[in-house]
């Protein structure tokens, strides 16, 4: 698995002020949606695409389109849907799937209630979108869900991951999607940080993404 910091002072400045407990909820989910559109930036940086020509008003030009079948995009409910439009407006020809996860509280397992994905995801590249990657349950239960529909290729953007959470998904992935086989798993994310405490937060974090987008 690889794993992406990007390291840009408009994403530090940004997810900053969405670390800001002071921060209210109009103002938060403005920041994750812009965000998530640099994140994209960068998260697209090997999408998959095919060399074409374009008649410019003048002559012949080489260029450059995205192939089809065009990206999945999958935010994972509820936070993740506060990341949606800031991809999509950079990728505006994504399927969009919806996956429903809830962690629970106690035993922090992750419990799928939502699955509205394509059944064959042959050859399809995907995109999970979910602002935190905590103990990584939640993640890899997702991955999983793509790599059996036969998805090779998922990335996922994150605002912030702990690194006990990046070291679970990449165990409980190994082997699912073989690099050798060509396959790809690759997290992009704003900011590692310090730990998890016992509730399963990330410290110093940014609390709860689901409550402070959408209360
Ligand atoms: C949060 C977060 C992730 C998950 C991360 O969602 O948005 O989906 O927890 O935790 P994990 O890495 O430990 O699995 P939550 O379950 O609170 O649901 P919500 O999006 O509805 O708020």
């Amino acid at each position: 698995m690889e794993t992406l910091v990007v390291d840009h002072p408009l994403v530090a400045h940004k997810l900053t002020t969405l670390r800001d407990a002071g921060t209210d909820s109009p103002t938060f989910r403005r920041l994750t949606d812009e965000l998530v559109t640099l994140l994209t930036y960068e998260a697209t940086r090997d999408i998959r695409v095919a060399d074409v020509t374009v008649q410019t008003p003048l002559k012949v030009a080489e260029g450059t389109r995205l192939t089809r079948p065009a990206p999945l995009v999958v935010p994972i409910l509820r936070a993740g849907l506060g990341m949606l439009e800031g991809m999509t407006r950079l990728l505006p020809t994504a399927e969009v799937g919806f996956v429903g996860m809830a962690r629970d509280e106690h035993t922090l397992q992750p419990a799928t209630y939502a699955d509205r994905m394509p059944g064959d995801l042959s050859g399809r590249q995907c995109f999970v979108l979910d602002p935190m990657l905590a103990t990584g349950g939640t993640l890899a239960a997702a991955v999983r869900m793509l790599s059996d529909r036969g998805a090779d290729s998922v990335t996922a953007i994150c605002l912030l991951a702990a690194p006990e959470g990046l070291e679970t998904v990449a165990e409980k992935l190994a082997g699912t999607l073989d690099p050798e086989s060509g396959a790809t798993l690759r997290v992009v994310t704003a900011a590692i940080d310090e730990r998890l405490d016992g509730r399963g937060f990330i410290l110093p974090g940014l609390g709860d993404a689901g409550d402070r987008l959408y209360g």
